[in-house]
């Protein structure tokens, strides 16, 4: 088989492939450390960071649904300072890029991050606008132009390092959020996060999980996600990072024809840790059977009818 240059491109920031672990689902990176090693992939997402601790909410936070899972863990995170201390600084030593995902209450939370990880020499920010914003009476970021721009504004000012900003699909017309947060800044675009979904206990005749309704996620969203991935790439001129549903090297690959210049591996992690580098593997085997001389040809490269 002849080699295939696997490299990209993301808003500047180089990757030796295009797989990226999503946020939420691989921490910090230790755990799964322990199964391979982690600098077989492009790059990592960290968990949801905010200014301060937090909890998460009370569970049950996870539910298994046909193809997917429904989770409203609720950021439960260390907060930044912690994670800059005690856990960058090994991510650091290893040959992955990481991108610090960030989660504010208000624009200024947002800016304060952005300062504080572009000082402790993160990659890239991930700006999640999928949480709601105390200001606006807890409408999410995300699903308001006007609101999304302010953000990414905010974000892109404070720091020093690429922004990409992370949609969420909860919204009727995405190309409308990713033209607003495009025009306010943002170096780099990523999607999809959850979708809102909701089970319920026929006996109990209780929700399943504890916040009542969570975000849907894994191989049932990946059509959903292909598809906004598909229309975002085609309304901004910024580089994409698509996601949802991806769990092997085929739906990368899609996901890549779609228009996303590199792609994480979210909820698949759960059922297999080994899905992201599986996925590494079984992409790069497509591009050399496909005959292509470097991954990112696939870039956009879908023939639309
Ligand atoms: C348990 C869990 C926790 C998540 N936590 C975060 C988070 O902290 N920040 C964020 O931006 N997205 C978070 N996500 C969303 C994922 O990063 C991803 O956008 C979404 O799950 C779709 O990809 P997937 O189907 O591959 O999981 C989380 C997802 C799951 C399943």
């Amino acid at each position: 088989m002849p080699d295939i240059d696997m490299s990209v491109n993301l808003a500047g920031m180089t990757m030796k492939n295009p797989i990226v672990a999503a946020s939420g689902a691989f921490g910090f990176g230790a755990e799964y450390g322990e199964f391979y090693d982690i600098s077989r992939l492009g790059g990592i997402c960290v968990k949801g960071l905010t200014p301060k601790r937090r909890e998460g909410n009370p569970p049950p936070r996870i539910a298994e649904t046909p193809m997917g899972m429904l989770n409203s863990v609720g950021l439960q995170n260390p907060g930044v300072d912690a994670f800059i201390e005690k856990e960058l600084p090994q991510l650091k030593g290893i040959d992955i890029r990481v991108i610090a995902n960030i989660s504010g209450g208000t624009p200024e939370e947002y800016g304060e991050m952005c300062e504080k990880l572009s000082d402790a020499g993160v990659d890239m920010i991930e700006v999640n606008i999928s949480c709601p914003n105390v200001k606006a009476g807890g409408l999410a970021y995300g699903t308001r132009p006007g609101l999304a721009a302010e953000v990414t504004e905010v974000a892109r000012r404070h720091a020093r390092v690429p922004v990409m900003v992370k949609l969420s699909p909860n919204v009727t017309d995405i190309t409308e959020i990713a033209r607003a947060v495009e025009g306010a800044g943002a170096d780099a675009i990523s999607l999809i996060n959850t979708i809102r979904g909701m089970r319920i206990d026929l006996d109990t005749r209780r929700p399943i999980l504890r916040m009542n309704t969570g975000g849907l996620s894994g191989p049932a969203v990946f059509p959903v996600a292909v598809r906004m991935v598909w229309e975002v790439a085609g309304a901004v001129k910024v580089p994409v990072l698509g996601m949802g549903g991806v769990s092997r090297g085929a739906d990368a690959a899609e996901m890549m024809l779609a228009g996303a210049a590199a792609v994480a591996v979210g909820a698949a992690c759960f059922s297999d840790p080994y899905a992201p580098v599986k996925t590494v593997d079984e992409l790069a085997e497509i591009g050399r059977a496909q005959g292509l001389g470097r991954i990112s040809e696939l870039t956009g490269a879908v023939r639309a009818w």
